[in-house]
C-alpha cells in the first residue's frame, strides 16, 4: 500500500501514467494535483476514478505552498510532472514557464524537504531538452547542459534546483530526463499529434525548416513503465542520480511525418508504396511524396528558433539503475497512437484552434508555427 501524488496527472504523461497506476495497482492511494490549463483535461483520467476511494482528484495549482504541502505530507511518493511544456508556446510568452516550472518544482520540492521523513522518494521528471543539440552522437547524462528554448531553460533551472536540494536538503529524488514522448491524450500542439489529425481532415502537414531536425521519438507507454521502475527500485540505488529515458535511435521531423503519411494510406496503396521504397524508386522526399495523396502532402515553413538539431539518448544507465529498456518500437506506437486519434475525435476537436502557435521572428516577423 503506497500513496502516490501525481503533479501534472491531466495531462498527456500524466494521465497516461496515472491511469498505469491506477489499472496496475489496485493497492495504491492516487492523489491528482492539477491546475487544468488548456493542457490538461478531466477526460484524461482513468474512468470510473472519481466515485473510486483509492482516487483524489485535486484541481489546484503546484505553486500554491499550503495545498501542496497537505498533499505530499500524506504521499510515500511525489511524481512531479506539472509543467508548461510546450517549446513553440515558450518563445512568445515565456513567463508562465518560468513560474510553472522552476517555482512550481521549488514548491513541491521545499514540501517533499519538510516532509522528507514520510516521503520516501521523489521523482522529478525533467527532459532531454536540458541537453540542446547532441555534442556527439548519444546523450547520455554527462553530456552538458546547453538549453536552448526558454522551455529548455525553465525545466533546466527546475533540474538543477532538485539536484541542488538533494546536496543541501539530502531529500531522496531522482530526476528524469525523458526524450521525445508520443502516444494517445497528447495535444494537438505537439508534432505528431498534429501531423495524424492533418492527414483525417485532410489537410498539409507542416514541417519546420527543411524537416532534418532529429529526435529520440519515445513511445508514452515505455516511459510509464520507466516511472514505475523508478518508484519500485531500490532507492539506494538511483537516489540523486539523474537518469535519461530514450529508445537510443532518432528520426527526422520529415522521416516521421512521411511516416504518418504512410502508415494512414489505404492498405493496398500502402503495400505498393513500401515496395517503391524499398526497390529504391522513391528514395526522396518529394518524389515519395508525389505517390501520396494530395490530402497528405508535406509543407514547409520557417524553422523553429531555438530548434534542437539532433537528440539521441544514451539509455545504458536506465537499463543499469531501473533494468528499464524499450518495448514498443516507433511504427507499432505510431499505429498504436493513429489508432486512438481516428477513435477520439470528440476528444480532439476542441483543441483544433491551438494546433498552430504564432511566434515573433528573430526579424519580427509573425509565423504560424
Ligand atoms: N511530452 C514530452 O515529449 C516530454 C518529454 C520530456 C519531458 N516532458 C516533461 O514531462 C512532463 C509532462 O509533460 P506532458 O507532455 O504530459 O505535458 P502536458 O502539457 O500535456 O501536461 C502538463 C500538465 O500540467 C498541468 N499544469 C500546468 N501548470 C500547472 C500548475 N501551475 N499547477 C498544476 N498543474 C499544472 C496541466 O494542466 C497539464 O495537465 C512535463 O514536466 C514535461 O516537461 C515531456
Amino acid at each position: 500500500m503506497k500513496t502516490i501524488l501525481v503533479t501534472g496527472g491531466a495531462g498527456f504523461i500524466g494521465s497516461n501514467f496515472v491511469r498505469h497506476l491506477y489499472s496496475k495497482y489496485p493497492n495504491y492511494r492516487l492523489l491528482v494535483l492539477d491546475a487544468l490549463t488548456y493542457a490538461g483535461s478531466v477526460q484524461n483520467l482513468p474512468e470510473g476514478a472519481f466515485e473510486s476511494d483509492r482516487y483524489d482528484f485535486w484541481y489546484g495549482d503546484v505553486r500554491n505552498g499550503e495545498l501542496v504541502d497537505t498533499l505530499v505530507a500524506q504521499s510515500d511518493v511525489v511524481v512531479h510532472m506539472a509543467a508548461e511544456s510546450h517549446v513553440t508556446r515558450s518563445i512568445y510568452d515565456n513567463r508562465l514557464f518560468f513560474e510553472t516550472d522552476v517555482l512550481g518544482t521549488q514548491t513541491v520540492a521545499n514540501a517533499v524537504a519538510k516532509y522528507k521523513n514520510k516521503v520516501e522518494r521523489f521523482i522529478h521528471v525533467s527532459t532531454s531538452e536540458v541537453y540542446g543539440t547532441a555534442l556527439g552522437d548519444k546523450i547520455n547524462e554527462e553530456h552538458p547542459l546547453y538549453p536552448l528554448s526558454p522551455y529548455a531553460a525553465a525545466k533546466c533551472g527546475a533540474d538543477r534546483l532538485v539536484y541542488s536540494y538533494c546536496a543541501t536538503y539530502d531529500i531522496p529524488a531522482v530526476i528524469i530526463r525523458p526524450f521525445n514522448n508520443f502516444g494517445p491524450h497528447q495535444h494537438l500542439e505537439k508534432a505528431i499529434p498534429r501531423f495524424i489529425t492533418s492527414c483525417l481532415l485532410g489537410e498539409s502537414m507542416t514541417v519546420h525548416g527543411d524537416g532534418g531536425a532529429a529526435r529520440d521519438w519515445l513511445f508514452v507507454a515505455d516511459h510509464c513503465d520507466a516511472l514505475d521502475r523508478a518508484i519500485h527500485a531500490e532507492l539506494s540505488t538511483i537516489k540523486g542520480h539523474v537518469i535519461n529515458i530514450g529508445t537510443g535511435t532518432h528520426k527526422t521531423i520529415l522521416e516521421v511525418a512521411q511516416a504518418v503519411q504512410l502508415a494512414m494510406q489505404p492498405v493496398a496503396k500502402r503495400e505498393s508504396l513500401v515496395g517503391a521504397v524499398a526497390s529504391g524508386k522513391a528514395h526522396d522526399a518529394n518524389r515519395f511524396a508525389s505517390e501520396l495523396d494530395e490530402a497528405a502532402k508535406i509543407q514547409f515553413i520557417g524553422d523553429r528558433p531555438g530548434q534542437v538539431f539532433r537528440h539521441t539518448c544514451d539509455a545504458q544507465k536506465a537499463k543499469e539503475l531501473l533494468g528499464w529498456e524499450p518495448k514498443v518500437g516507433f511504427e507499432e506506437g505510431l499505429q498504436r497512437t493513429i489508432e486512438w486519434y481516428e477513435n477520439h475525435r470528440e476528444w480532439w476537436q476542441a483543441q483544433m484552434w491551438m494546433r498552430h502557435i504564432p511566434i515573433l521572428t528573430a526579424s519580427g516577423r509573425k509565423e504560424m508555427h
